[in-house]
């Protein structure tokens, strides 16, 4: 969360208010219903709610769904088995440094970098392979450590992946002099260590696909700035409160905790009900605010921070 804006003593939303583990199976299974293949459970921080991987277990029995799970890893290490074990597929870690310092400055955080090392090798010993590793990339804060973080990750089996720095949220005060394009990333890279283009795995695929020539594995970058992708985009989001996104950059979202639960003693939409407003939502959106960005005609009004809409 922005240290600025939330302090020291923010107030927890009481649970009530929150969707329910039972809650958010029951609407993933009405989005797999409607053709989702993959669901991410992100943040805030994920593992932060409690039992986090007893969710994963009741989303696992839903045939046929892809489960991911981004995390800054600081209690992975303790909670890694236990979420393999409860079927998750995949994780993404963020990392934007191997030096303390600057680690400590990109994520603000006061946890140390060594608990985020701890928590990719629990990963690798409860059996996720390929792991993500995502750094975003801030010109002047931590773009010298990129050589650093590709020689670290090369031969480990892992894809790390750099980020352009994003204009998410209102409190990062984002320049667009602070982004270190995907460009200019992949010929860093490139003159040390050189690279040769993948194909995506699938149309829309966010990161485009790197390998390094002498097979030391796979890297990737996500041009959200400079290349965008909104006409790509089949992401959709729910915040913990049943609120859904269509865009990161939203300004609003759209209330689906109250068609689910009912309201005034009327009763809650039936799973048919739920699917058929979904996808309506689905059809009307028109959010491309990366492409506007870029055109130079950015909405005005307060985008939702990353901590609450999530990456
Ligand atoms: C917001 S985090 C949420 C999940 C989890 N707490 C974590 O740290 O991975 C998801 C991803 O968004 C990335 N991210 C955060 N702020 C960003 C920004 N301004 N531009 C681009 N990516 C950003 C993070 O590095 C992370 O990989």
């Amino acid at each position: 969360m922005p240290r600025e804006r939330f302090g020291r003593d923010h107030a927890f939303l009481p649970r009530e208010f929150l969707l329910s583990f039972e809650e958010i199976t029951q609407l993933a299974r009405v989005f797999a219903g409607l053709g989702v293949e993959k669901i991410r459970l992100t943040g805030g921080e994920p593992l932060l709610r409690k039992d986090a991987h007893k969710l994963v277990a009741m989303l696992a029995e839903i045939p046929g769904l892809e489960l991911t799970l981004t995390t800054n890893a600081a209690l992975l290490s303790r909670q890694a088995q236990a979420l393999k074990d409860a079927g998750l597929h995949r994780i993404t870690i963020s990392l934007d440094s191997l030096d303390e310092k600057v680690f400590r400055q990109m994520s603000d955080t006061d946890f140390a970098l060594r608990e985020v090392l701890e928590g990719i090798e629990a990963a690798e010993a409860a059996g996720f392979t390929q792991l993500k590793i995502n750094m975003v990339v801030k010109r002047g804060v931590n773009d010298d450590g990129i050589l650093d973080m590709a020689r670290h990750f090369r031969h480990s089996g892992h894809v790390l992946r750099f980020i352009e720095y994003m204009d998410v949220g209102e409190t990062n005060r984002w320049r667009m002099d602070e982004v270190l394009s995907a460009q200019e990333i992949i010929a860093r890279v490139d003159a040390e260590f050189p690279l040769e283009v993948l194909d995506a795995h699938y149309p829309g695929e966010v990161a485009k696909r790197w390998r390094y020539k002498d097979g030391a594995g796979e890297i990737g970058v996500i041009a959200s700035v400079t290349q965008t992708f909104c006409h790509e985009c089949t992401r959709l989001r729910l915040s913990p409160e049943g609120k859904l996104f269509t865009c990161l950059f939203a300004t609003q979202g759209h209330d689906l905790m109250t068609r689910l639960r009912g309201v005034n003693g009327k009763q809650g939409d039936s799973p048919e009900q739920l699917a058929a407003w979904i996808a309506s939502i689905w059809a009307d959106r028109s959010d491309r605010y990366s492409e506007l960005r870029s055109a130079g005609l950015a909405p005005e009004g307060d985008k939702i921070e990353m901590s609450y809409i999530g990456g």
